[in-house]
């Protein structure tokens, strides 16, 4: 039940270190990963994975892709399962499928693996339903153990998605010996995610001010952010768009000057993300580019870079789970800016919790 909670979208959101809390327990042994060796065996034989999902699922793909690269050494290629179900790229010589999914239900998935059942390739499924469609119809599952998300809008699955790609990323880059791997102490970045995800939850009022004072009446907004960050800005767009029905766009800092910059006007919110090391002065960048056109940006930045003025200073973890603190302003700003206008914010117009058409 949602308890003295308005909405279970807030409840959920909360709930996200207690999600990182159990995630530390069922998947180490002490400080060691623990996952079905027949799964890590089968991947770590892989030279290529194809993740598959949709929406926000897809979102935290294009996260977990980051991390597999980094720690378990195998490229990987990302998915939208509605595309890729009728127009399978080349696949490589000995693929492995992941399929993402909350619900476990999502029809454009359920196409994917069921071609690649019939090519009789290995697959996986990560969801938050056990005996839910898609785990029964691939070869492994692993669970998200999220607990049942009802807000339409997903939160906690996509931060528990992350979370177990990383877990199956280092079991497998162990697997096969990697230093990186063996040297990255996961439980450690858990327990500093919870903490940090702890910590933003509890300053919420500060994101609720920031979406009254910029996402009140706008029509349209930016998210930018390089890296990781991009990924968590194409997230933070849906999320907001999804619930707000503020037309938002994810982009690629540097890709704005591109074209797209043409849109910026006085008053157009723009928010901005920073963890990524390699990016973080280049992005200042792309901020002042926009705020001299008139944008109003806010900025949520990893503690390490933070400067005076910035919004939201992110807890600072690994570079490649930010997205696991990142998340959390994103979606409290969706939240507070739908809240604020109004909105029911767990049943947006025009959609279903799961989507079981094509
Ligand atoms: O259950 P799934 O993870 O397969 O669902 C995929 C998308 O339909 C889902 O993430 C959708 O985009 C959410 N409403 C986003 O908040």
């Amino acid at each position: 039940s949602k308890g003295t909670y308005e909405f279970y979208m807030l409840k959920e959101i909360d709930e996200q270190p207690a999600v990182m809390r159990r995630l530390s327990q069922d998947y180490f042994d002490g400080d060691d990963v623990k996952v079905d060796p027949a799964i890590v065996d089968a991947m770590a034989q892989s030279d290529r994975i194809y993740i598959l999902a949709a929406g926000t699922s897809y979102h935290a793909g294009l996260v977990g892709k980051n991390i597999i690269e980094e720690y378990a050494d195998i490229p990987v290629e990302v998915g939208l399962a509605s595309e890729f179900g009728y127009h399978f790229p080349k696949l490589s010589k000995k693929p492995f499928f992941i399929f993402l999914s909350q619900s476990g239900e999502t029809a454009d998935s359920r196409v994917v693996l069921k071609q690649v059942n019939e090519r009789n390739l290995p697959s996986l499924t990560m969801t938050n339903v056990e005996g839910s469609t898609l785990s029964r119809e691939a070869t492994y599952t692993m669970l998200l153990e999220a607990g049942p998300e009802i807000a339409v809008a997903s939160t906690k699955a996509y931060t528990a998605q992350i979370a177990v790609q990383a877990i199956l990323a280092k079991a497998v880059g162990e697997k096969k010996n990697l230093e990186k791997a063996k040297n990255f102490d996961l439980k450690n970045q858990f327990a500093l995610a919870a903490e940090g995800m702890q910590e933003l939850v509890d300053g919420k009022e500060k994101i609720d001010e920031l979406a009254k004072k910029y996402l009140s009446t706008t029509r349209n907004a930016f998210y930018l952010g390089r890296g990781v960050d991009y990924a968590v800005a194409l997230e933070g767009a849906l999320k907001l768009k999804e619930v707000s029905y503020i037309e938002t766009e994810g982009f690629a800092a540097a890709e704005l000057k591109h074209g797209t910059i043409a849109l910026i006007e006085k008053g157009t919110p723009v928010i901005t993300l920073i963890n990524d090391p390699a990016t973080a002065d280049l992005t200042r960048g792309n901020i002042q580019e926009v705020e001299s056109r008139g944008a109003n940006v806010m900025t949520f930045v990893a503690k390490d870079f933070a400067r005076e003025g910035d919004d939201v200073v992110l807890p600072q973890i690994d570079y490649y789970l930010s997205p696991l603190v990142t998340a959390i302003p994103a979606q409290l700003i969706a939240y507070y800016a739908s809240k604020n206008k109004g909105l029911d914010v767990d049943k947006p117009r025009n959609l279903a919790k799961s989507v079981t058409v094509e």
